[in-house]
């Protein structure tokens, strides 16, 4: 397959640390081949509706370390039928776009898959604080999102053991535990709730209420948003059956997902990006890019959106050994 002339770029689903020090690298690695860049601008919503504007390498200036992303982002409920899809393939032909990036999350790989079967050249990158993607070990902002919940972890901890508490904390992941899981690990929390690996309401009130009678000052519980038992639920059990701390809550929610990208984000952002770009050069079409040991791989977009990333249970197990 030839090269293309001109690229375009979105970054769609949540946001997530890192994707503009991607949408940088893929604009001035396009640039320097010699080719044309167009932004799209709030994702597929910003596809369907014809949201394009040419961009140079000064619109990229000045983002690398900016989270978020300069190019908005969208859910977009249009593009999940044909018709929207049909619409955005019409807006990138019309623009003469022959050559698209997508960055973003399980979602956008699907939305980058139905583009492809309508015969767009399509290139995924994947952008999720979830890391819950197929065929890559890491998304662009997983790590900055960790680091975010790292640094709660350590500040409510310093409040729990004042005052002799037990804290549920929260974190996002959608159905994924990997966030919760890590989190928990590097937290030093005495119970991960993840949906991957069900824990009962009783097995965590044991759990803390043994870690209390070891003479822990305070416990710490991570509970995945998409765990079975619920945070409030929880919570309540908790307080019911007098564990011996008293429980406080903190849902972490969208905090996560901002903030300045790690060093590890911008570096895979930015490998990802050139890699990208590369591919497309290349001919490739239909893969999205990967970290796998220390390299960027390519990984067939079919693969990606057909298959589910397992959980490594060893870490939940290491986990529990650590809380003794
Ligand atoms: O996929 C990223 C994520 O932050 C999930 O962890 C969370 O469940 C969801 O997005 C929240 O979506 P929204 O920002 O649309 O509320």
């Amino acid at each position: 397959m030839a090269s293309f002339n001109k690229l375009g770029v979105l970054t769609s689903g949540g946001d997530a640390p890192g994707m503009n020090s991607c949408v940088r690298a893929i604009t001035r690695t396009a640039l320097y081949h010699g080719h044309e860049v167009v932004g799209i601008h709030e994702g597929y919503h910003g596809l369907v509706n014809g949201f394009l504007s040419p961009f140079d390498a000064r619109e990229v200036g000045g983002i690398l370390q900016r989270g978020g992303t300069v190019l908005g982002t969208a859910r977009s409920e249009e593009f999940y039928t044909e018709e929207g899809q049909r619409k955005g393939k019409a807006q990138l032909d019309e623009a003469g776009v022959d050559a698209l990036v997508v960055i973003g999350g399980d979602g956008s790989m699907r939305g980058a898959m139905a583009l492809a079967n309508l015969g767009v050249r399509v290139l995924g990158i994947p952008a999720s604080i979830d890391n819950d993607i197929w065929g890559t070990n890491m998304s662009i902002g997983v790590d900055t999102a960790l680091n975010t919940i790292k640094d709660a972890i350590d500040k409510l901890r310093d409040t729990a053991s004042s005052h002799r508490r037990a804290f549920i904390i929260e974190t996002m992941g959608r159905n994924c535990g990997y966030l919760a899981l890590m989190a928990g690990l590097i937290g030093g929390a005495e119970v991960v709730l993840i949906p991957e690996s069900e824990v009962t309401i009783d097995e965590v009130a044991e759990a803390v209420e043994k870690a209390y009678k070891r003479g822990k000052t305070h416990s710490i519980v991570v509970v995945a948003e998409g765990a079975s038992v619920k945070t409030a639920e929880l919570a309540a059990a908790m307080d019911e059956l007098k564990v011996g701390f008293s429980t406080r809550v903190t849902i972490l929610g969208h905090v996560q997902r901002g903030g300045r990208p790690s060093a590890f984000d911008r570096l895979l952002a930015t490998r990802f990006g050139v890699k990208a770009v590369e591919a497309l050069l290349e001919g490739e079409s239909e893969v999205m890019t990967g970290l796998s040991g220390r390299d960027i791989s390519l990984a067939p977009l079919a693969d990606v959106v057909s298959r589910q990333r397992e959980a490594n249970l060893d870490y939940f197990e290491m986990a529990k050994m650590l809380a003794y």
